[in-house]
């Protein structure tokens, strides 16, 4: 594999399994050094321990301020600097609580909101000024195509998700003259483990996808992987405030 990532200095945000744990591993791959930073300490610090290279793991809520801080400075510290962040956290569990409008739990509604939205803003305001030091800072975050697509039994996390979206598009428009580029991308039904073991898509969902002709199968992490290190590259140098679905031609 090509060292496009070479020298580069970046931290993963939600990365002890699935997309997150691919992209660390992709990145690794490419040469850059990677902070594995995840809720699930014990998992990162596992996934560093196997993709070594220039790997390690710290701890972080996303949904905690104090925690994000501590986590930032702790991987900054240890990197000497940051080129590129991917902001992938979200926690499934809680996801596949969410209802509908008229049944919804509003804890849900919290939680959910207070790691897939207001963690991410926390993360982006407190990577920043280490990215626009850097002169060359890329952010990517993980939504969906449930931020566009119409959500019948998860207004909680399309709501989320259309959310970051919109402040991803903020970065882009406010600090693309200096430097930064922001971009999302949205996978669409990617079998990661815990979507696997926990069978939270219903076959009929699936079935339809795939009888649609649209794909050969279902996604992989390493399908958003790639994608995410080529924008975290310097051949995503000019990609900005941009939806990349990676979601093998489903039409959201
Ligand atoms: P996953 O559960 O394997 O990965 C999520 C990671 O975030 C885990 O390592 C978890 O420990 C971490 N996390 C959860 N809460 C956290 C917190 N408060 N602070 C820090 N870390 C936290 O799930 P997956 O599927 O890899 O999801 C990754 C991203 O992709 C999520 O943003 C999800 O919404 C998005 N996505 C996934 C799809 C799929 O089909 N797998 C489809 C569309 C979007």
């Amino acid at each position: 594999m090509t060292k496009r990532l070479k020298g580069k200095r970046v931290i993963v945000i939600g990365s002890a399994t699935g997309i997150g744990a691919a992209t660390v591993q992709r990145l690794v791959e490419e040469g850059a050094h990677v902070c594995a930073a995840d809720i699930n300490l014990e998992g990162a610090e596992r996934l560093a321990g196997q993709v070594g290279g220039d790997s390690f793991a710290v701890p972080v809520d996303i949904a905690d301020e104090a925690s994000v801080g501590i986590a930032v400075a702790r991987a900054v510290e240890e990197l000497g600097g940051l080129d590129g962040v991917h902001i992938n956290a979200a926690d499934l569990r809680v996801i596949f609580q969410d209802s509908n409008a008229l049944d919804v739990d509003l804890a849900v509604f919290d939680r959910t909101i207070a790691v897939n939205l207001r963690g991410h803003l926390l993360c982006t305001r407190a990577v920043l000024p280490h990215l626009l030091a850097s002169q060359a800072g890329a952010i990517v975050y993980t939504s969906s195509g449930s931020a566009r697509g119409g959500e019948p039994e998860r207004p909680c996390y399309a709501m989320s998700k259309g959310g970051l979206e919109a402040l991803m598009r903020h970065v882009a428009s406010r600090w693309g003259r200096e430097g930064i580029t922001a971009n999302v991308v949205a996978p669409g039904f990617t079998m990661t483990q815990e979507m696997q073991a926990g069978g939270q898509v219903p076959q009929a969902v699936i079935d339809h996808f795939l009888d649609s002709g649209r794909s050969f199968r279902l996604g992989r992490s390493e399908d958003q992987a790639a994608v995410a290190a080529m924008l975290l590259s310097d051949d995503g140098r000019w990609i900005n405030g941009q939806v990349i679905n990676v979601n093998g031609g489903a039409m959201f």
